[in-house]
């Protein structure tokens, strides 16, 4: 048989992602986001983010189908997230997706959204390693996962134990006053900073804190030290160094991910490792990870930018290696879960 021609839909937050793959090939990834309608509310709303899917979702698969030259009909399955992320926004997703399924007369396959952010390297750097490591970071989660098989087994072996990644990189951006979402903005902010004038704390990485957490993550307390150092500057009537804050706080987000990351693939003795997830966009990240990779032996892939922050492509990879691994499709009945768990990769 030819490769599978599979449709993802993408709604779990606040992008509206559709993506079209025939195998590992990216044929059309169409994202429309409601970013900036939440912006002056410094978060996602998500009463706003479902009716900006509900208005997007025609539009953003009709562009979709033009971009990659297909007829819906000529799909073979549709995958949608099912979980996790917020209950209204992925209701839209989940209602569209089933309603497309029936309408063509075709398969629904409901995936996990976390999976998925790993599945779409394959789109860009071939078949998966496995097993692989897979760090996802994003504004929802901080995960450190073991794969061996992207459609069946993903194993936890460390998550935030409070704020994600990526929150911490908006809420330090908000209380520098640099806007929303705020990676990529404390990520340039960084490129005129130093990243060690300030001395910011590493979260979980004390000796007794390792005997719980050792592959658990914290920002928070990194978070609330960024904003007592800034609020001293201010009482004092000094000006903030925003370029050195965003630099050195930036520094302890990264050093602490990359720093527990290696040590996992140390002591599992796997040598692959993903990093997925938005905050895989950031730059110093990138850079660290594969300087001090290399040094132990291990590899890494990071997708590029725009296929880490969420989009539909991610959801169609994991559909489409769902199908070619002959994994049962999912009940019409298939519900939106919140709270998802990262071990049920397929719903
Ligand atoms: O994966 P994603 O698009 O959505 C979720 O599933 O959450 O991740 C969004 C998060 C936001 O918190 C955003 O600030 C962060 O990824 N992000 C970055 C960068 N680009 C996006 N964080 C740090 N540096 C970046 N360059
Ligand atoms: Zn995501």
């Amino acid at each position: 048989m030819d490769e599978p021609l599979v449709l993802g839909i993408e709604t779990s937050c606040d992008e509206t992602g559709i993506g079209i793959v025939r195998g590992r090939t990216l044929l059309a990834d169409a994202v429309a986001s409601s970013v900036d309608e939440h912006a002056r509310f410094g978060g996602v709303v998500p009463e706003v983010a479902s009716r900006a899917h509900l208005e997007a979702m025609v539009p953003t698969l009709d562009r979709a189908c033009e971009t990659a030259g297909v007829r819906l009909q000529d799909v073979d399955a549709v995958a949608v997230t099912s979980g996790p992320g917020l209950a209204g926004a992925l209701l839209v997703g989940v209602a569209a997706a089933k309603a497309l399924a029936i309408g063509l007369g075709k398969p629904l396959h409901g995936v996990n959204h976390l999976a998925a952010h790993v599945a779409v390297d394959q789109l860009e750097h071939g078949p998966l390693p496995e097993p692989c490591l897979a760090l996802l970071v994003s504004g929802g989660h901080s995960s450190l996962l073991r794969v061996d098989d992207v459609t069946a087994g993903v194993d936890p072996l460390g998550a935030t134990i409070d704020d994600a990644a990526g929150e911490a990189f908006d809420k330090v951006a908000r209380l520098l006053g640099l806007g929303f979402p705020g990676g990529p903005l404390v990520d340039s902010a960084a490129a005129s900073g130093s990243s060690v004038a300030i001395d910011f704390p590493r979260g979980l990485t004390s000796r007794r804190d390792l005997e719980r957490h050792r592959f658990d993550f914290s920002f928070s307390g990194l978070k609330t030290a960024v904003a007592r150092w800034v609020e001293a500057r201010e009482r004092a009537g000094e000006p903030v160094p925003v370029g050195d804050v965003a630099a050195s706080f930036q520094e302890a987000v990264c050093d602490v991910l990359v720093r527990k990351t290696l040590d996992a693939a140390a002591t599992s003795g796997v040598e692959d490792l993903l990093i997925g997830g938005g905050v895989a966009a950031n730059s110093r990240l990138r850079v660290m990870a594969v300087e001090r990779a290399e040094k132990v032996g291990v590899r890494v892939r990071v997708p590029r930018p725009g296929l880490c922050t969420d989009n539909g492509a991610m959801v169609a990879a994991l559909g489409a290696e769902a199908v070619r691994r002959g994994r049962a499709p999912s009940d019409l009945d298939l519900p939106a879960d919140s709270s998802l768990p990262v071990t049920e990769v397929l719903t």
